[in-house]
């Protein structure tokens, strides 16, 4: 039976990718087992090279941008945003549109006042002109939904929490001041978090700020101050590599695409299955949906488990149901999920009609 992995994070990656990381783990080019390469070593350096020059032809990075390759998730994030990017400013500015924005304003508060902006889809957004930044999270993980248009807010840099959206399609660096992303969805193994900032964004840090946190030491020391999460820097070197052979981003946007509105058509065709996100907000990447009896809930999930159909179960804080579509889910998998979906509405409708 095919499996098909629709977990939020740590995700599937493509198959390609993990033959050769899984060989790599065992013996990489001769030289032993990738977990003991010194990232000191010639052939680090040479895959940390590489793999930032794939990723600024991926996402068509400007040298106007640093690009970081750190540790400590995308959590981390939270409060080396702050830290590094309020310089003299008291305040900052973050859109609220869902559970991790939640968890950002919470951290960065420690550090700023915070004006929380809660109209997340409107057209523009009631920003203060005197904020250091505007923090926003294009695409929210836990209730799918996504902000649909990202207006223009002036001189004030824009910083986005781009976990679960980064290189689903192509996007315009130059209107962000500061992109974050962790590692374990669209780029690889968890554990890393890349960072892509405008390099005269950066700040004197805040006091105290430990030097792990500090973006200029980070950067100055092309993300080798202290050892790198090797590894997952590896698979992610892997990935922008397969996604360069696979025709680069803007395939990746036709074929998410495409996969979002199998499921959704499907879903919204049904009196079964519900998804209460409007439409404009949709996101394309994790698809929450609903049952019209939460009962069966439990039942659905374990009877697609048996299916072949993992990690279907919406996020602790939620509850409900949840399909992941990240980069390396094949449409194979959407449509495998449809089918048992069909069968499962089938096999319990005329309980809840
Ligand atoms: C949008 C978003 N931001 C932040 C995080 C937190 O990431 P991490 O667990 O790497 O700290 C997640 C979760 O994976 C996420 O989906």
């Amino acid at each position: 039976m095919k499996i098909y992995n629709f977990c939020s994070g740590p995700a599937i990656l493509p198959d390609e990718v993990l033959q050769e990381a899984s060989q790599a783990l065992i013996d990489w080019r001769g030289l032993g087992s990738f977990l003991a390469i010194s990232h000191r070593s010639p052939e680090f350096q040479t895959i940390a090279r590489e793999s930032e020059r794939d990723l600024r032809v991926l996402l068509n990075i400007p040298d106007t941008y640093h690009v970081l390759f750190l540790a400590g998730g995308a959590s981390s994030q939270f409060a080396m945003v702050p830290m590094n990017l309020l310089g003299d400013k008291k305040s900052a500015d973050y859109v609220n549109s869902g559970y991790w924005s939640e968890m950002a304003i919470k951290e960065a508060r420690r550090y700023a006042e915070i004006n929380v902006i809660s109209e997340a889809n409107a057209k523009t957004w009631a920003y203060k002109s005197e904020a250091a930044y505007i923090h926003c999270v294009p695409n929210e993980t836990v209730q799918g939904v996504s902000i649909p248009y990202i207006p223009d807010c002036g001189d004030v840099p824009i910083v986005a929490d781009m976990s679960s959206c980064l290189l689903s399609a192509p996007i315009d660096i130059t209107k962000f001041g500061l992109i974050y992303a962790g590692s374990h969805k669209n780029i690889g193994a968890a554990g890393m978090t890349l960072v892509i900032v405008r390099k005269d964004f950066i700040q004197i840090p805040l006091p105290n700020t430990p030097s792990l946190y500090n973006y200029q030491i980070l950067a100055d020391a092309h993300s080798l101050y202290n050892t790198p999460p090797t590894f997952a820097w590896y698979t992610a070197s892997l990935v922008f590599t397969w996604l360069l052979n696979q025709g680069g981003l803007a395939e990746m946007a036709k074929r998410n695409a495409e996969k979002a509105a199998l499921l959704y058509e499907y879903i919204d065709s049904s009196k079964f299955y519900k998804n209460r996100v409007p439409v404009e907000c949709r996101s394309l990447t994790n698809i929450t949906f609903q049952l019209s009896d939460p009962h069966l809930e439990l039942k659905f999930i374990t009877q697609s488990q048996t299916n072949g159909l993992l990690n279907l179960k919406g996020h602790r804080s939620l509850g409900g149901l949840r399909a992941s579509l990240y980069n390396a889910m094949p449409i194979e998998g959407v449509k495998s999920l449809i089918h048992f979906m069909r069968e499962f509405e089938h096999q319990y409708v005329n309980k809840t009609s």
